[in-house]
C-alpha cells in the first residue's frame, strides 16, 4: 500500500535557509517521516538513512520497486566514516575534488546500515549535495538522509516543490520550497567498488572533469547503436524513466537533416489529429511553429547548462498540456550533452530515430 500522510508545505530562503524550519524538518526525518529537499540537481525526497522503516516510506511513497538502490546524503566528510568502509584512494581524491557537488560514489557498505539502502548488493551510494537547505537539514536531522529523485517512479525527476506537489502530495509528511533546483539534472554516480570505476549514470559533474582527477575510468553512454548493447547496469537503472506521459520520440544526427525530419514528423502527426509538443532550442524553435506543434525552448543551444536546468519541467509542462507525442533531438555527448542524452533516451525507452 502506498504510504498515505497528510502534507504541509513551507517556503524556505534557499541561501539562508530560516533555523525555525530546519528544525520543524529535522524533527519530521527524526520521527521517520519524509521530507522533500531542494538539492542543487533535483528535489530529494529524504528519511533517515539509519533506520529501515523510514526507507521503506520512500519506496512506498514513490511505488518504487525494492531492487532501485537509494543515494544516501551527508553533510561532513566525517560522515563517509559511518557509511562506508575500505574507501579507495581513488574515491577519496574524488570526494576531495567535488564535494560538496553533483557527484555520488558508489562504495562498500558499513554493516550497520539498513541493507534495503542497496537491496542484494553489498554497497551504497553517497553523495554530499552543496544546496545549504540540504546541507544544513542534514547537520540538524543529526543523521545521514537517504534521498532519491522527489518524483513518482518513472516520472521525470522533481525540479520544483511543484513537481514534488504533482507527484508526491499526500505522500510526504513536508515539502520545503526553496526555488528551482540550480543544475536541473541529477548527480553523476561512479561505482568506485570496481577497478576501473564505472560511470553508472552521467550527470551534473561531467566525465571530462572526473577523467581530469582519475585517469582511468569506464563508461559507455546508452546508446542502442552501439557495438555493444548492454549500457552498465545499476540495479534498478531501467530503460523506462525520467518519462512524460507522452511519447517520446528522440532524433538523432546531422543537426540541420534531424531538424528537417522532426518538422516532417511534427506535419505528419498533425495531420493525423495528433497533439504534438517539441522540446527545441532559442535557434531552432522557428522551425516548427508553422507546424502546429506546442514548442517549448529550453534555451540556447550552446547553453547546455540552460537546456540541462529546464528539461525536465519542459517535459511536465508538455505532459500538463497533454499533448500526445513530444519530438526532441541530442545535444552532443560532450560535457552535459552525455547526461542530456541519457534522460532523453530513457524518456524515449530506448527507441531512437537515427536520420542519416
Ligand atoms: O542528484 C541526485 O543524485 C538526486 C539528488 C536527490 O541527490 N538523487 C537521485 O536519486 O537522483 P535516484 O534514486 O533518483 O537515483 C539514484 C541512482 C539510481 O540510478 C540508482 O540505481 C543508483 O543511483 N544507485 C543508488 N545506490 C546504488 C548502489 N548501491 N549501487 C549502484 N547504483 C546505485
Ligand atoms: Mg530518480
Amino acid at each position: 500500500m502506498r504510504y498515505t500522510t497528510s502534507t504541509s508545505m513551507v517556503s524556505i530562503d534557499p541561501k539562508h535557509p530560516q533555523p525555525d524550519l530546519l528544525q520543524q524538518a529535522a524533527d519530521v526525518i527524526q520521527r521517520d517521516g519524509l521530507v522533500a529537499f531542494p538539492t542543487e540537481t533535483v528535489y530529494g525526497l529524504g528519511a533517515n538513512a539509519l533506520r529501515e522503516v523510514a526507507i521503506e516510506r520512500i519506496f512506498s511513497a514513490k511505488e518504487r520497486p525494492y531492487h532501485d538502490p537509494i543515494i544516501v546524503h551527508i553533510a561532513d566528510m566525517d560522515n563517509l566514516h559511518q557509511l562506508a568502509i575500505n574507501i579507495p584512494e581513488q574515491a577519496w581524491r574524488l570526494a576531495h575534488a567535488f564535494w560538496p557537488g553533483a557527484l555520488t560514489l558508489v562504495l562498500e557498505r558499513a554493516p550497520q546500515l539498513p541493507s534495503l539502502l542497496a537491496q542484494g548488493m553489498p554497497t551504497v551510494a553517497v553523495r554530499m549535495p552543496v544546496h545549504p537547505v540540504a546541507r544544513e537539514l542534514i547537520r540538524y536531522a543529526q543523521v545521514p538522509i537517504a534521498a532519491p529523485s522527489a518524483n513518482r517512479f518513472t516520472r521525470p525527476s522533481a525540479t520544483s516543490a511543484q513537481h514534488v506537489v504533482e507527484d508526491l502530495f499526500n505522500h510526504v509528511d513536508l515539502i520545503l520550497d526553496g526555488g528551482d533546483a540550480t543544475i536541473g539534472i541529477e548527480s553523476t554516480v561512479i561505482d568506485m567498488t570496481q577497478n576501473p570505476p564505472v560511470i553508472l549514470r552521467p550527470g551534473g559533474i561531467p566525465v571530462e572533469r572526473i577523467h581530469q582527477v582519475v585517469s582511468e575510468v569506464k563508461w559507455m553512454l546508452h546508446n542502442p547503436k552501439n557495438d555493444d548493447p548492454t549500457p552498465p547496469k545499476s540495479p534498478g537503472m531501467l530503460s523506462k524513466h525520467y518519462s512524460p506521459r507522452a511519447e517520446v520520440l528522440l532524433f538523432e544526427g546531422e543537426a540541420s537533416r534531424v531538424i528537417e525530419a522532426m518538422r516532417h514528423k511534427s506535419l505528419e502527426l498533425g495531420q493525423d489529429h495528433k497533439s504534438v509538443g517539441v522540446l527545441s532550442t532559442d535557434e531552432e524553435a522557428h522551425f516548427f511553429l508553422e507546424t502546429g506543434a506546442r514548442v517549448i525552448s529550453m534555451g540556447s543551444v550552446n547553453n547546455l547548462e540552460q537546456v540541462a536546468h529546464v528539461l525536465f519541467r519542459a517535459m511536465r509542462v508538455l505532459d500538463n498540456q497533454h499533448v500526445e507525442k513530444i519530438l526532441v533531438r541530442g545535444y552532443g555527448k560532450q560535457g552535459l550533452g552525455a547526461a542530456i542524452w541519457d534522460r532523453l533516451v530513457r524518456s524515449a525507452d530506448g527507441k531512437i530515430i537515427y536520420v542519416e
